[in-house]
């Protein structure tokens, strides 16, 4: 039986090490199915998902709803390209800008194609209505950032394993230090700068938290210096910290706003960047665009995945959870010899490993979540972010938190 597993999934291993790049590392699991918080692998052995695809399956697997949607719309019309109108975009642009209280929304594919499109339209609002000088724009990022992986995003990037080798890199930016007002003036005051552009809650630099009042600091100092704040949420957006933004949390409206990731539920990829027309409309036609951006099936598929968001109250959910998995994990971190460290809003969080003596102990410890039947993985080396879906019930949290600490204090003794 242990040979027919082993040999199941290695026939997958080996598939993906021969003819795939080597651009990942995954924890040795195969997985065929999905329904809610559940995963099962080609075995049929079932996983809780600790990580939800980076925050993509807020809405947990394979939805109904958002099923039903892909199906209905991938038999009526699925791509059209923008070079027509089609009958579905309207209906979704309408109801996501009257949610977030935007005038307009520009539907993109990625979430780094997301954050490209923040910083296009942020420089032609810094050439039209700012008037910085031709091709001087500047936008600021603080470190730790994660944005994506194309040469934009990585420019962005103090992280070596990111940016290394993959040089010349993109010109007018300036990196200050995460959580830190100050350092943000300095940059604000050049006449130059046209935005700063950050996330609420670092998720993949390893949950880092700035300080109550970080958010609104950013803001007040933004308008002050007639400067964009665009608030990369998609990793923190669309409930996953207990808001539905996690902005909300200090009722620090950004300029603009990124989406992505569970826009879709996990489905199909869709971002959204949404403005007021004073910012998006300085984009005029053939000035930016995507094949696929705002397709009718993507369109059809994002609606119902935000529909389930509010309907579901997700956000009230993950704040709810999210406490009580804190409160857990913190009371067992004080008598923890390896969790130095417990921390996140809603149902993102993180715990930190000592891993003075063995750099590779979280990668250990998740490999044993996975024999225990929970999926997490290691970011930043010695982290492990839990993110699960945001649909987890009482019970389902209460399980996990036994496999957590059971597997942990296993591993210490
Ligand atoms: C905050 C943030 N922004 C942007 C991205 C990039 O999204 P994508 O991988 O869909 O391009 C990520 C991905 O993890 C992210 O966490």
């Amino acid at each position: 039986m242990l040979l027919e597993t082993i040999s199941k999934s290695k026939y997958f291993f080996d598939l993906e090490y021969n003819h795939g790049a080597h651009n990942y590392k995954p924890l040795p699991v195969v997985l065929s199915k999905g329904k809610g918080v559940y995963l099962w692998d080609v075995d049929g052995k079932k996983y809780f998902d600790f990580l939800s695809a980076y925050s993509a399956v807020n809405q947990g697997h394979c939805h109904p709803e958002i099923i039903e949607a892909l199906e209905s719309q991938s038999k009526k019309l699925t791509l059209t390209s923008r070079a027509f109108y089609n009958d579905v975009l309207g209906t979704y642009e309408k109801y996501i800008t009257e949610l977030f209280k935007y005038d307009k929304v520009l539907a993109m594919n990625t979430g780094v194609e997301g954050g490209e499109t923040a910083i296009k339209l942020a420089r032609k609002w810094g050439y039209l209505k700012k008037r910085i000088p031709k091709n001087k724009a500047r936008i600021i990022f603080a470190n730790g950032n994660f944005w994506g992986r194309t040469l934009a995003a990585i420019s962005s990037s103090d992280d070596p394993s990111s940016y290394k080798d993959f040089g010349p890199y993109m010109p007018g930016y300036d990196i200050i230090p995460y959580n830190d007002l100050e350092s943000l003036e300095v940059k604000l005051k050049n006449p130059h700068t046209a935005a700063f552009m950050v996330e609420p809650i670092q998720g993949e630099a390893g949950v880092i938290i700035p300080d109550q009042g970080y958010l609104t600091g950013v803001r007040s100092l933004c308008s002050k210096y007639n400067v964009l704040f665009i608030a990369d949420e998609v990793q923190t957006g669309l409930g996953r910290t207990g808001r539905m933004l996690a902005t909300d949390y200090e009722n620090a409206r950004p300029d603009i706003l990124i989406l992505g990731k569970a826009l879709s539920g996990g489905v199909i990829p869709a971002s959204a960047v949404l403005a007021d027309n004073e910012i998006m409309l300085c984009i005029k036609p053939g000035e930016h665009g995507s094949t696929f951006g705002g397709n009718p099936l993507a369109c059809a598929v994002c609606l119902a995945a935000l529909k389930i968001v509010v309907n579901e109250d997700l956000a009230a959910n993950a704040s709810k959870l999210g406490e009580k998995f804190r409160s857990s994990m913190k009371n067992y971190s004080r008598i923890s010899s390896i969790v130095n460290n417990v921390r996140g809003k809603g149902l993102l969080n993180a715990i930190e490993i000592d891993n003075t003596y063995d750099n590779d102990i979280a990668w250990e410890i998740c490999l044993n979540f996975m024999r225990s039947g929970l999926l997490a993985k290691p970011t930043h080396g010695n982290i492990i972010r839990f993110a699960p879906p945001l649909t987890i019930t009482d019970e389902q949290i209460n399980d996990c938190i036994s496999i957590i600490k059971n597997t942990l204090e296993n591993f210490e003794s």
